[in-house]
């Protein structure tokens, strides 16, 4: 698919955080609609999501990457990613947040940007990288699809109620590069 090739992926700065916050209210609202509480959804907003990202873009280590949409140069989409949280080996970098707004979802941007976070984590010395996936999120099959395999569950609090969550490991960063590029 080259649907994605008009899209610009460049790093995320701090001048794009209130679109990266509007991509990522509208985008939870757009996918986990019955899924999470309609009082979880409708509590989210954009400013307390800019002001959150903003600390995080500030932390040692994390990136942003944000794909670009060529008329209007709006942020459609987005990834964050960087060392892991928790327990787990320095080597194996996390992919903490990816998402694109609906009407530009299976274009190929998703692709593009896991691909472009694995070649940024493998520059900093990532051998493998993992997602932690909302085990109700109907886009799982995007993760396995690049090759990603589910390795552990947890659950997270969201609000008043928890969840459980998957993780999904691509164990080789090397293979998803190579992957996400088109090669075997
Ligand atoms: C999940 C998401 C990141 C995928 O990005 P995308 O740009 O839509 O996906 P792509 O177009 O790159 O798709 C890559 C492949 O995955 C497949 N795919 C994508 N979403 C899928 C789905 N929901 N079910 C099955 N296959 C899916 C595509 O068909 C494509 O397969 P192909 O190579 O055979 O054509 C994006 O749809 C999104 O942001 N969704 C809403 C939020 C979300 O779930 N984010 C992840 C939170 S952890």
């Amino acid at each position: 698919m080259d649907e994605h090739r008009a899209f610009e992926i460049r790093p995320g700065t701090g001048d794009d955080l209130f679109m990266i916050a509007g991509v990522l209210v509208d985008t939870w609202r757009t996918t986990f609609g019955g899924l999470l509480s309609d009082a979880y959804l409708g509590g989210m907003s954009r400013e307390e999501q800019a002001i959150r990202h903003a600390r995080r873009m500030g932390v040692p280590g994390v990136s942003y990457l944000v794909a670009i949409e060529p008329v209007a140069g709006d942020v459609v989409g987005f990834a964050n990613f960087g060392p892991p949280r928790g327990r787990v080996p320095p080597d194996i970098h996390e992919l903490y947040a990816l998402y694109i707004r609906k009407e530009y979802q299976k274009a190929g941007i998703g692709t593009a940007l896991v691909r472009a976070t694995a070649v940024h984590c493998a520059g900093q010395g990532a051998t493998s990288l993992f997602a932690w996936v909302l085990a109700g999120n109907p886009n799982r099959q995007f993760y396995e699809r690049l090759g990603a395999r589910a390795v552990e569950t947890s659950r997270i609090g969201l609000g008043d109620q928890s969840y459980e969550q998957v993780a999904y490991l691509w164990k080789d960063i090397g293979a998803l590069i190579g992957k996400a590029d088109g090669q075997p």
